[in-house]
């Protein structure tokens, strides 16, 4: 299928690992000028060089940090059609031991990242009169559990933030929609399954028992999520905004 994406701009913040480096890779395939955004330069640098696209060192869970990407790669990119919002992380645990620094560390990074972010992009959307944002969201923002409390608050805000954006944007043509992906494979969910083993469990049979949750018996791949958003971001789906699609191996049916 032609995406009719070639010529396109992309920031794709948390480009430099799993789902967003699976977002990078997929837009700059399709002939989209690509700008990816994460805190690590080395790994930063080199995955940029790998895939030939922008890149810009930031940590986005501050205010000035995220003015500034935006900034940079809009002056690499020329403009910026198209935002993934991607970069996120929570550290979990049982609720009684989870302080405020824990939740405040999840929301400063994902929920207001994400929203000084999209605040940061939109102007220039509006005056175009053209833009597409996927926000990358997660299961638990409707479906949380009490050890994830710190993630799953980020996200459910996120969703309220998607559909209450989403109208005041349409009158500009600027698309606004959320991914939900559930277990994908990446380096992060990896920390979260060593990080969340049992008392005399072994890793292996963490894995298994996380997979036996799954009713596809598999773990997501972050190309199918990137697969998504590219649908998403391209004129193919030009009617569709304040949408949330859910990639979860049927964990949560949510038809
Ligand atoms: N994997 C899953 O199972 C899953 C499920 C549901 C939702 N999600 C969501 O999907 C998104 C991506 O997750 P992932 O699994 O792909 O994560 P990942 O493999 O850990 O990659 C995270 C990316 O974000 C960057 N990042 C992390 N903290 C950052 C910060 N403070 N400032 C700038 N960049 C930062 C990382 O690079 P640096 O570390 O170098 O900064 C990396 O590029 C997250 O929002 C996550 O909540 C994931």
């Amino acid at each position: 299928m032609d995406l009719g994406l070639a010529g396109k701009t992309a920031l794709i913040t948390g480009g430099s690992a799993g789902i967003g480096l699976a977002c990078a890779k997929m837009l700059a395939g399709e002939g989209v000028a690509v700008a990816i955004a994460a805190r690590d330069p080395a790994r930063l640098a080199a995955t940029a060089a790998s895939l030939r696209v922008h890149f810009v060192t930031a940590d986005l869970s501050k205010a000035e940090d995220v003015l500034r990407t935006a900034h940079e790669a809009e002056q690499a990119l020329g403009r910026i059609d198209i935002l993934i919002n991607c970069a996120g992380s929570a550290m979990g645990g049982p609720f009684l031991e989870v302080a405020d620094a824990a939740y405040l560390d999840a929301w400063n990074l994902k929920l207001l990242g994400y929203i000084r972010m999209t605040r940061a992009v939109v102007p220039g959307m509006i005056a175009r009169r053209d833009g597409r944002i996927v926000n990358i969201v997660g299961g638990a923002g409707r479906y949380p559990n009490a050890s994830f409390l710190t993630g799953s608050t980020s996200n459910a805000a996120l969703l309220n933030f998607t559909r209450g954006l989403s109208k005041e944007l349409a009158s500009y043509n600027v698309r606004i929609n959320a991914i939900s992906p559930g277990s994908t494979e990446t380096e992060r969910s990896e920390r979260q399954l060593k990080s969340r083993i049992a008392p005399g469990q072994t890793l292996e049979e963490a894995r298994a028992a996380r997979l036996a949750q799954i009713p596809l018996q598999r773990m997501t791949q972050p190309e199918e999520i990137a697969s998504m958003a590219a649908l998403i971001v391209s004129d193919r789906m030009a009617s569709m905004t304040g949408a949330e699609v859910l990639i979860d191996g049927g964990v949560m049916p949510s038809v």
